[in-house]
């Protein structure tokens, strides 16, 4: 548990930061390790703790080799540059992936790919159907080349879905049946095997390159790392390069992510539970403005959909931050919520390692009191 969320309950206020699990921050033991690490050059391939960091990442995610990278939106761009040599070449993308919504369109800005987009459905796939119908005909002058399908898993703006391993094999057949390649975002999929309960290597035999970031509910402050064949790791160190990712004295950094590996990775599930927390305590409570599907709730993250016609969610969100003195009488303490408003209707909350079950529980009483405050 970070120490952050201590410190602003004994200022008087218990302060619960549910926007994003990026928030986390490293732990004293977490920071022990990145103060003790040895070092060296890891652009001379010299940092002993950096390739012992590459290593264990390969060997968990049962690919041949992996890169340590400065971000998740790096890790995507290098994948994709990687992967879509060339000009005149085509990857198709979710609509509600991060890769095509948050990404500064990077694909098409230094990769010169082009984007095909299918329609990400509520449990985070995409419709099978309508992906094959994407995949470009090989002898057709006028259009571009299919190279590449990129999924996301967990999928962050559908609620942090997990992708069924059956439909990962699915795509990745289709992949193979036209000679494509398949990327996965998975910044979070370390999350997705353990709602899973399996390896991950389970889940990652069906993509040919993976990127999963260790500054989300891995709580290090910085690093993603992606992994596939080794020479695919061969071209992405090129490009990491070129982009300006090469680090230097980067164990101080893999040594936080190692860490992350043995001490944060077994808790995920805690988060997991948390956020289930928090969602029966919205569906159990006496109000008609908020509502979500309990059971959609795989991993960390809740997205809350408000369905009353005068409250939105940036409302919400803002009353969640406010305390009102009769609000501080009624439940005994000053509780501030910070969530974040996703959308015309949405309001998403994320739980991390820095939220503990105490900080869920008065989570839900203030969320239930606001709720019930809004209800006509
Ligand atoms: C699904 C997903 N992919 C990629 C990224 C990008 O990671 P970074 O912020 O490290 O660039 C994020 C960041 O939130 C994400 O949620």
């Amino acid at each position: 548990m970070g120490s952050n969320t201590k410190v602003q309950k004994d200022q008087g206020d218990w302060i619960v930061d549910l926007r994003s699990d990026t928030l986390t921050k490293p732990t004293p033991g977490m920071r022990q390790a990145m103060a003790t690490a040895e070092v060296g050059d890891d652009v001379f391939g010299e940092d002993p703790t950096v390739n012992e960091l590459q290593k264990r990442c390969a060997d968990l995610f049962g690919k041949e080799a992996a890169l340590f990278v400065p971000t998740g939106t790096m890790g995507n761009l290098i994948s994709i540059l990687n992967h879509c040599q060339g000009r005149g070449v085509e990857a198709i993308i979710g609509d509600n992936s991060h890769i095509f919504r948050y990404e500064q369109g990077g694909i098409a800005q230094f990769a010169g790919v082009m984007s095909a987009i299918v329609h990400n459905q509520d449990d985070g796939t995409l419709n099978l159907k309508e992906l094959k119908s994407k995949i470009r005909p090989l002898d057709d002058p006028h259009q571009p080349h299919t190279r590449l399908i990129c999924l996301e898993n967990t999928q962050n703006c559908c609620g942090g879905k997990v992708l069924p391993v059956s439909y990962m094999r699915e795509v990745y057949n289709l992949a193979q049946e036209n000679n494509l390649l398949v990327h996965l975002d998975g910044a979070r999929i370390l999350n997705a095997a353990t709602a899973l309960n399996i390896p991950v290597s389970e889940i990652l035999q069906y993509a040919d390159s993976v990127n999963m970031c260790f500054s989300k509910g891995l709580a290090a402050p910085v690093g993603s790392i992606i992994a596939g064949t080794k020479a695919f790791i061969a071209g992405a160190l090129r490009l990491r390069k070129a982009l300006g990712g090469g680090m230097r004295q980067s164990g101080i950094l893999a040594a936080a992510a190692l860490y992350s590996l043995d001490h944060i990775m077994p808790r995920l599930g805690e988060d997991h539970v948390h956020a289930k927390m928090i969602a029966k305590g919205i569906m159990s409570v006496d109000q008609n403005v908020a509502t979500l599907d309990v059971e959609d709730v795989h991993t960390n993250i809740l997205m809350i959909t408000v369905v009353s016609e005068t409250v939105t969610p940036e409302m919400i969100v803002k009353r969640l931050a406010e305390v009102p003195a009769a609000e501080e009488s009624e439940l005994g303490c000053r509780i501030i919520i910070k969530g974040m408003p996703w959308g015309v209707k949405l309001l998403r909350l994320v739980t991390h390692n820095d939220i503990t079950t105490a900080d869920v529980e008065k989570s839900v009483q203030k969320i239930q009191f606001v709720l019930k405050e809004y209800s006509s």
